[in-house]
């Protein structure tokens, strides 16, 4: 959003245009006044290297390798995850981790290696420090995965905060994937990311970057194997992709290049090496188990901004009825709002908003609230008012409070860096939940504020907590929005202890799956930004995040019929399937593109529900895993660099392959099909893998392949659950997990796991037991056996 388009809003909504755009300008200008006054300019810098090795003092784990201008500090824990950090960093306080590091494995130590440099050798994994201070991660075949020079700093000759440039290589046939969620992936090619969370201003398309949510986090793939490096600090920064190339011939290699320069905070980088699954898993239990969406958060969801008033609530609700189109929530979007104040209604036109969500949960329907992060900066608001007295809101370096402009008019931020900070923002959903709202949507968190050039977001000189250690908006704000996510997890948690919350949110950092999922906030209405929406989901994931989705339909503009429906068909496989769109834009309600589309609507949100259980199963895998429900189709091959540059194709979890309509016009589309046999789920029809396929995608359908052998819970006529098995090809097996629902508490069901084989003409079914395989104890129904 910039002025000119806030202008245009502001104008749509009826207020006074002029005057805000008046006020962008102003509040643009504040923020250039306090970074003026409130940073020091960083004058004369002196740049600094490693300088050669001096001694080492063995540790668990690994040590400490001293050099002569720093010391680097690397461990090796059991879950084969490595530390490194330079200048006495640690891993601790970190924003990313959920809590205590993994153990230092006791068998790893530091040896010398030649040439006068040093090694750790553990069993995953091999880390040689050279003797000018480069490290190299290698397999424990000692192949080499990735290779960082020896760092670089440049400090202010007059004190103050170090940047710091970290070059790394990797192998010449590596692939970039993660930084978060990025609109030009999932692969991301040769250029330069930054890391600074980002409203981009205007429906995004790819290419726009960075956006709302950026991480330093890279999973890199390559022949010899997979490997995620995160960089443990908040602070701006750019990454450098350069893809390497190989030598044709007797020609030489050119390694892939990536240049990580950082405006702050510690050098200091965990890796892990291992399949992409065991990546996942052990980056999970490093930064937190994903938190598990209530089952009706994996159904259909529909948001619009501008319902406008109750009536129009029901009206919607009463066309997804009389359309034969299963839903499960609607959000609400700022217009319910008091005049756009957070954690209030418009009494005139929601004036019984407890009753309307108690008919909807009624109708199996749940109410989902926007809740911005600023707040309206006036006395007798009763939120600014108790914020106040809690000293909540960020202040800048002369100890003013900050004030910006978003919806509501002149706004503060509470500093949810701040832990009462975060107690004091945690107690407001009793508001949201006594109006009947059972999830919550966190918006404008980047910190979002509307100005009329420049950035759009707080000072980078405002003062924040930070967990009382203090600093500034430069160090706070890329985990703003984690903090505000965790703020309002734990709020809920506390009010409702039996139910888990449902947050998710347009803005995060590493490690915001702890407190729920993300959205890819305001796409652009186009084909474009359709693909964009896949990429999001994918790299989101990739980090660690494995539950968002898009604005079916886009966030701008009125999506051609085909476009609508293509975007539905997609969206009806990824874990947030919600339509939204900006109260400019044309309807998102199927039937507004006619009754063709409603037909096929319909039959992507019957599958969708149908597929409820193998949802839930992903999503307690995930949490249990860190493995996302939208995967890479490279995800069990990483090796298959077809796989690998395949981007127009996911895997569901691990038996179904969805491959999105992502053009116009088309009714056939090839797929990249990794090893094995997989079925056309609607024709039954098998192909074989690996390699290129050309499958039927008319209009009423996005392809959707089975794996053979695989086992899918299902969702059967009467409501319960059943299972759907694709025949294993004869002489192979296959098999599948199944996790019950156990309600929306806390309860972790059993995962249940089942195998498949032939037994003579028979396709067997059968659930591991403890005493060895039992009978399921569900219907099961086999298919694809008129193909064997
Ligand atoms: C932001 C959000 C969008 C929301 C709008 C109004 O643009 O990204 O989803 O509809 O604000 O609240």
């Amino acid at each position: 959003m910039d002025g000119r388009d806030l202008v245009r809003s502001v104008k749509a909504i009826g207020s006074a245009g002029a005057v805000q755009g008046l006020r962008t300008v102003r509040a643009a200008w504040r923020r250039r006044r306090s970074d003026a006054t409130g940073l020091v300019a960083r004058g004369a810098e002196r740049a600094r290297v490693p300088g050669p090795v001096r001694d080492v003092e063995p540790g668990p784990g690994g040590g400490v390798v001293r050099f002569d201008r720093t010391e680097l500090r690397i461990t090796v824990d059991v879950n084969g995850a490595v530390f490194w950090g330079w200048d006495g960093a640690v891993q601790e306080p970190s924003y990313a981790l959920a809590g205590r590091c993994p153990e230092p494995d006791p068998r790893a130590e530091l040896e010398p290696d030649k040439d006068g440099g040093w090694r750790v050798v553990a069993e995953r994994v091999t880390v040689v420090v050279s003797r000018h201070g480069a490290v190299e991660v290698c397999t424990p075949g000692g192949v080499m995965l990735r290779r960082d020079l020896p760092p670089r700093w440049w400090e202010p000759v007059g004190g103050g905060e170090a940047r710091w440039t970290q070059r790394s290589e990797v192998a010449a046939d590596a692939r970039f994937f993660g930084l978060g969620g990025r609109s030009a992936g999932p692969r991301l090619r040769d250029g330069t990311y930054r890391l600074w969370n980002t409203d981009p201003g205007h429906a995004f398309e790819p290419g726009d970057d960075p956006l709302y949510i950026t991480m330093p986090v890279q999973m890199v793939v390559a022949d010899a194997g997979t490997h995620l490096v995160f960089h443990d600090s908040t602070w701006d920064g750019t990454v450098t992709l350069r893809g390497g190339e190989e030598g044709a011939g007797s020609g030489h290699d050119r390694a892939g290049a990536s240049e990580l320069r950082m405006s702050g905070g510690p050098l200091r980088c965990w890796v892990i090496v291992g399949t992409p699954a065991r990546v996942l898993h052990a980056w999970a239990a490093l930064t937190g188990a994903p938190a598990l969406p209530p089952a009706w958060a994996l159904g259909h969801q529909h948001a619009r901004w501008g319902f406008g008033s109750e009536q129009e609530v029901r009206r919607v609700v009463a066309g997804y009825r009389e359309h034969g189109l299963p839903l499960d929530a609607i959000h609400l979007d700022i217009d319910h709002y008091d005049g756009h104040r957070v954690f209030t209604v418009d009494a005139e036109h929601f004036p019984k908003l407890p009753d309307l969500a108690e008919e909807l949960r009624g109708q199996g329907i749940r109410l989902v609230s926007i809740v911005d992060a600023a707040v309206k900066a006036e006395p007798g608001n009763a939120v600014y008012d108790s914020g106040t007295a809690e000293d909540a809101f960020v202040r800048d370096a002369a100890g003013r409070v900050v004030d910006g402009l978003v919806w509501a008019g002149e706004s503060v931020f509470p500093d949810f860096t701040r832990a009462r900070t975060r107690a004091w923002w945690g107690g407001l959903y009793e508001e949201r939940l006594a109006q009947g709202f059972a999830g919550f949507w966190h918006d404008m968190n980047e910190p979002t504020s509307f100005v009329a050039f420049g950035e759009n977001t707080l000072p980078r000189s405002a003062r924040h907590d930070l967990e009382g250690r203090g600093g500034d908006h430069r160090q706070a704000h890329n985990v703003y929005a984690l903090c505000m996510a965790r703020a309002g997890y734990e709020g809920l948690r506390e009010l409702v202890p039996q139910e888990r919350p449902f947050v998710f949110s347009r803005s995060g950092w590493a490690g915001m799956q702890r407190y729920g999922g993300a959205w890819s906030g305001d796409v652009a209405t186009g084909w474009p930004g359709l693909r964009a929406s896949l990429s999001l989901v994918l790299g989101l994931g990739l980090c660690g995040v494995p539950y968002s989705g898009p604005d079916v339909g886009g966030f701008d503009g009125s999506p051609s019929a085909e476009l609508f429906l293509r975007w539905f068909q997609l969206g009806a496989y990824l874990p947030l399937f919600r339509t939204h769109a900006s109260m400019r834009a044309g309807r998102r309600e199927p039937w507004e593109f006619g009754d063709e589309v409603v037909e096929h609507a319909r039959v992507a949100l019957i599958e969708r529900r149908r597929l409820l259980p193998y949802f839930m199963t992903l999503a307690h895998w995930a949490r249990r895993t860190g493995a996302p429900y939208v995967r890479p189709v490279w995800w069990g091959a990483p090796e298959n660099r077809a796989l690998r540059d395949c981007e127009d194709a996911f895997l569901l979890g691990g038996c179904l392959l969805v491959a999105p309509v992502l053009d116009p016009g088309v009714d056939r589309r090839t797929v990249q099909l990794p090893r094995g046999r997989w079925y056309d789920t609607v024709t039954g029809k098998a192909y074989q893998g690996p390699g290129q396929v050309v499958v039927d995608a008319p209009l009423s359908r996005i392809p959707v392949l089975a794996r053979a052998g695989a086992v899918v819970p299902v969702r059967g006529a009467d409501g319960g659950l059943e299972l759907e098995v694709w025949a294993p090809a004869r002489g192979r097996t296959g098999g599948g997990l199944v996790v019950p629902d156990a309600g929306d508490g806390w309860d972790e069901p059993e995962v249940e796991r089942y195998t498949t084989r032939w037994e003579g003409r028979r396709v067997v079914v059968e659930r591991d037991g403890d005493g060895g395989p039992v009978e399921p104890a569900y219907p099961v129904r086999v298919r694809g056996l008129d193909q064997d």
